[in-house]
């Protein structure tokens, strides 16, 4: 006997795999990276592209967090016991790697700065992060990481594309190095035949690099906002393997209700 395989849902399985691994595929690095265009041009299109069941990657942003963001941004919804537990830190590695000292598990995760000495010396105090990917996208977070430029006219001698005039320094320079900001001049037909000119950014020139390559500082930042991710919904984690429950329940419980339905309606005709 022959099988005919003429099956179009193995067509449709053949795409669904393929798409899975589309998705699953790394993020896209800077173009620059890629040897592909000039480096910056397109970061308003650059994506974040992590995802909070890579848990290796939130561990890692959790220790990217308190190394380098923690000193002025507090997390305060959230607390270091939670923060342990969800990421499955072990209590001794959370109270060696992790909590500050002086600071309990049980304690919410604060920064050590004054909230008023902050202002004294940024213009503004460092806002707090725990609900930030919510509010402004992971994303957005991810442009602001990797577009801060020199600009000898600010006080911290720093800028930034995706938040002009910011009052944070570029506290990662020491990782990803130091970027100059290149423009190029484009003109527009003005009032009365007139012509007006503008700056407009073109790339980033990279000045001094930094401790680590662009592909690990991408890395690095692309684990920090995911990091960010999870804070700002710690429920997720939870809902995302208990989803996976639920859609197992539903398919088994489809099945008996068909082998009750079966068994009902086998004796009519
Ligand atoms: C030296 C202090 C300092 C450190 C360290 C620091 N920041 Fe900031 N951050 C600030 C200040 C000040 C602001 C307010 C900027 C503004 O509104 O102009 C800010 C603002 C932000 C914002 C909000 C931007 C917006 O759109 O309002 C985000 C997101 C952020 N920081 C992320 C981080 C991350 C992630 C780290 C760690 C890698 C970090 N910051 C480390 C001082 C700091």
């Amino acid at each position: 006997m022959r099988i005919e395989v003429d099956c179009p849902s193995g067509r449709w399985l053949l795409a669904a795999a393929l798409a899975a691994v589309v998705a699953c595929a790394p993020g896209r690095l800077p173009a620059a990276e890629q040897g592909e265009g000039k480096f910056g041009a397109d970061w308003d299109s650059w994506q974040a592209n992590t995802s909070v069941s890579d848990l290796a990657s939130v561990q890692r942003g959790a220790r990217n967090y308190t190394s380098y963001c923690l000193g002025c941004h507090s997390l305060k919804y959230e607390r270091w016991s939670r923060l342990g537990a969800d990421l499955r830190i072990p209590p001794e590695l959370l109270e060696q790697d992790l909590l500050p000292p002086g600071a309990k598990a049980t304690d919410y995760i604060e920064s050590a700065m004054p909230p008023a000495d902050a202002e004294t010396w940024f213009g503004k105090a460092p806002p707090d992060l725990s609900l930030m990917v919510r509010a402004r996208g992971k994303d957005y977070i991810y442009q602001l990481l990797t577009t801060f430029y020199v600009d000898p006219t600010r006080q911290t001698g720093a800028n930034n594309l995706r938040l002009p005039a910011i009052a944070m320094p570029d506290v990662l320079s020491e990782l990803g190095g130091l970027k100059a900001a290149v423009y190029r001049t484009e003109s527009h037909p003005g009032p009365g035949g007139s012509s007006i000119s503008e700056q407009v950014f073109d790339h980033f020139e990279q000045l001094v690099p930094g401790r680590m390559s662009l592909a690990e500082y991408d890395g690095f930042v692309r684990d920090t906002v995911n990091f960010l991710d999870y804070v700002s919904e710690p429920t997720q984690l939870e809902r995302r393997s208990l989803g996976l429950w639920v859609v197992l329940f539903l398919l088994v419980f489809t099945w008996l209700a068909w082998l009750v339905k079966r068994e009902y309606w086998k004796d009519i005709h």
